[in-house]
């Protein structure tokens, strides 16, 4: 049961600067790496359980499994969620794994540069939430193969 309702983009840029409005429409309409991979590494799929607004990721990582050589999402939602995975796809192809897992909330915000209300915090982290989870459970498969090789 959703109980926020999914401001609309108008909505969502009302009160902005020029240069910031641009800066939020230029990805919520040409999202970058929108799509799905179909070789991946890493799958995670989630939604705000607040509006059921979702995301899903996909990551490919280099021949070493150590740096993201590709990344895709799709998603479905209101603009600040749709444009920060744009921002975030953006920001960590060809980062390190160990480099992507000290992105912070903090670091999203700043990628979106414009005001976030404490009420519209999920939609702005959503997907580096699904994208933390993805990794962490990329991580647990791997350890338990580990494992299970060693007994
Ligand atoms: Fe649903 Fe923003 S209103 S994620």
């Amino acid at each position: 049961m959703t109980q926020f309702r999914q401001p609309t983009v108008e909505e969502d840029l009302a009160g902005l600067d020029m240069i910031y409005r641009e800066h939020i429409l230029d990805h919520y309409k040409n999202p970058r790496n929108f799509g799905k991979l179909e070789e991946y590494d890493i799958h995670y799929f989630d939604n705000n359980p607040l509006c059921g607004d979702e995301i899903g990721i996909w990551l490919k990582l280099d021949q070493d499994g150590k740096k993201i050589a590709d990344i895709k999402f799709t998603g479905r939602g209101c603009a600040i969620s749709q444009c920060s995975a744009s921002m975030l796809t953006e920001e960590i192809k060809d980062k390190s794994l160990e480099e992507v897992k000290q992105i912070k909330s903090q670091d999203v915000l700043d990628m979106l540069a414009i005001p976030i209300s404490p009420v519209r915090m999920k939609c702005a982290i959503l997907s580096l939430k699904i994208l933390e989870a993805g990794i962490y459970h990329y991580e647990k498969r791997l350890m338990q193969q580990k494992i299970s090789i060693q007994e």
